[in-house]
């Protein structure tokens, strides 16, 4: 036994040359003098060598994006890997512009005929994905403090300059949706995707910091949560398709109608509209609680706020109230803000020069000033005085369209974000807690300019009677809500919570007019390429 203990330790603190059996100290000669043992041995043994160390391979950010722009680097060697943005043949010299995605800097690098694979110049085109090796020397560009003198290349996958669809003109963003594959090769979708990944970042630290626990809610449900009608069927009945596609008369039928007890969850299913539903278990039993994951809507809108496929973050808080939500909702919203105006500056450096002017004073203004909160009976009042002709009508128990809520946020308030509350119940989900008046609900929207609409929430109806009351009145079916009600039966407490769209956050925060260009891969009707 302590033989045993001591190879153990021996072989946890061996090195790699140790434990590879070639040099194995524990080859007894029985197992290597009989067929049978080796045979054996073998099998219980597998040879194979341990996974190495994870290096962090040095990004192009980590060089160029401290205070000194890198000048700390200058003489030290460096090897970046990358896409080539531009290749400029001088004279002497050639400059290639490599990025890696790290940053929006390009590393500058500066090839001559004695750098080694130099030969390959030809295949250093826009695209190309290469190894540079050199020394970090002060560059004599005004762009860059820092560029690499390269004293190896190797191309590492080629790019056919005829057939490479983006080239060095500005490409309109229209034009780069239809080749989304290579779209975050470019200055604006790289920023985008930096910036969108440091507000997830920042939305899980703001939560987490806080005291909340993420939950994640399911992509499939059969309730529908909206309440709208606005989903997408999941169902297996369409998967048994004959050559050319599925029979229409194969889809099993009762009465007339799909008989969805044949399928796969033996009911209609459908993909998310939001997980509000599911967080509020969780929030009953855990507090404070946020989800942050895809939703789906089937709405038909072919507009620059809406898509088919959005991901959302949605928190719920238990002994909480509207104005809680609402002072939650404005908290996080000026976190996120802040954190990517300290963590993002060159992405925000290039979105307030190329995408929209000024975004960077609008951003620090919502992180600084306290949000207006106002009730819906004034905004109608406000947008009635303003006599002003708006496409659609406005009058009470009406619900706000964009065209009005961009008119409350940026000119009644000139830029500020606007929280509008007590909805009539009429145009409200059937969830929200009825407001003494007996006609309102105790629901919030908050709005920013551009965007308009960007977060959604309300006060829970928290009351056994009144919910059924609402379910009943809003036609949906008690009985499939029943897990839903239990929680108004053991333990029901006040609780409220919100959504925020966070594409739409995206848009806010870079000033990307089109919501289609904050997200990867956009969903919206009659497209669902890559
Ligand atoms: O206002 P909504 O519909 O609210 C809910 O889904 C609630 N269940 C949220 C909650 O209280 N937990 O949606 C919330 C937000 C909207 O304010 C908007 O920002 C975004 O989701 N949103 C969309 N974003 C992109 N495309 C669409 N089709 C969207 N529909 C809603
Ligand atoms: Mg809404």
């Amino acid at each position: 036994m302590a033989a045993a203990a001591a190879a153990c330790r021996l072989l946890r603190l061996a090195p790699r040359r140790l434990r590879n059996p070639r040099h194995s100290l524990f080859r007894t000669p029985l197992a290597l003098s009989s067929g049978w043992r080796r045979y054996c041995a073998a099998a219980a043994t597998p040879t194979g060598d341990a996974v190495g160390e994870f290096r962090r391979r040095i990004r192009v950010a980590e060089v160029k994006g401290g205070e000194d722009q890198g000048a700390a680097w200058v003489g030290k060697e460096l090897t970046v890997r990358g896409w080539v943005r531009t290749c400029r043949a001088q004279r002497t010299v050639t400059f290639v512009e490599v990025n890696d995605g790290s940053c929006l800097s390009n590393m500058q690098c500066v090839l001559t005929p004695e750098t080694e694979g130099y030969g390959q110049i030809d295949s250093i085109n826009t695209g190309a994905s290469v190894l540079v090796e050199g020394v970090v020397a002060s560059s004599q560009g005004v762009k860059q403090k820092v560029e690499l003198k390269v004293s190896k290349i190797i191309v590492i996958g080629e790019s056919d300059p005829t057939s490479f669809p983006i080239q060095k003109k500005r490409a309109s963003r229209e034009f780069l949706r239809t080749v989304a594959h290579l779209r975050p090769r470019t200055n604006t979708f790289g920023a985008v995707a930096r910036v969108r990944n440091a507000l997830a970042y920042a939305t899980h630290k703001f939560f987490q910091d806080s005291g909340f626990i993420w939950v994640s809610s399911p992509i499939i449900t059969a309730s529908d949560c909206e309440g709208a009608g606005e989903q997408f069927y999941v169902t297996t009945l369409l998967s048994n398709s004959a050559e050319g596609g599925c029979l229409v008369n194969s889809i099993p039928s009762k009465d007339g109608r799909v008989d969805w007890s044949q399928d796969f969850f033996c009911k209609p299913a459908f993909l998310t509209v939001s997980g509000q539903l599911n967080g509020e278990t969780y929030a009953s039993a855990l507090s404070d609680i946020y989800t942050f994951g895809p939703t789906f809507r089937a709405e038909n809108s072919n507009t620059s706020r809406h898509l088919a496929e959005f991901w959302m973050i949605e928190p719920e808080l238990a002994f909480a109230d509207l104005n809680d939500d609402m002072a939650c909702a404005s908290a996080y919203l000026q976190y996120v803000v802040k954190y990517i105006l300290e963590n993002c500056k060159e992405d925000m450096d290039f979105f307030d020069t190329w995408v929209e002017k000024g975004i960077i004073d609008r951003l620090n203004n919502v992180a600084e000033k306290n949000f207006v909160q106002m009730s819906y009976s004034d905004a109608i009042k406000l947008l009635i005085g303003s006599n002003k002709k708006f496409e659609f009508p406005v009058k009470w128990g009406l619900d706000l369209q964009s065209e009005h809520e961009r008119y409350i946020t940026e000119v009644a308030f000139g830029g500020s974000p606007v929280i509008i509350r007590d909805y009539p119940k009429e145009i409200k989900a059937f969830y929200m807690r009825q407001n003494d008046d007996g006609k309102t609900v105790a629901a919030m929207d908050l709005l920013v300019p551009r965007v308009g609409e960007l977060i959604g929430g309300s006060q829970r109806e928290e009351r056994l009677d009144y919910l059924e009351a609402r379910l009943d009145e809003s036609n949906l079916n008690k009985d499939s809500y029943w897990w839903y009600l239990d929680l108004r039966r053991y333990g029901s407490v006040p609780h409220a919570g919100f959504g925020l769209g966070f594409e739409r956050l995206v848009q806010f925060a870079t000033g990307i007019d089109n919501i289609r260009d904050a997200i990867p891969f956009p969903r919206v009707p009659g497209s669902a390429e890559f």
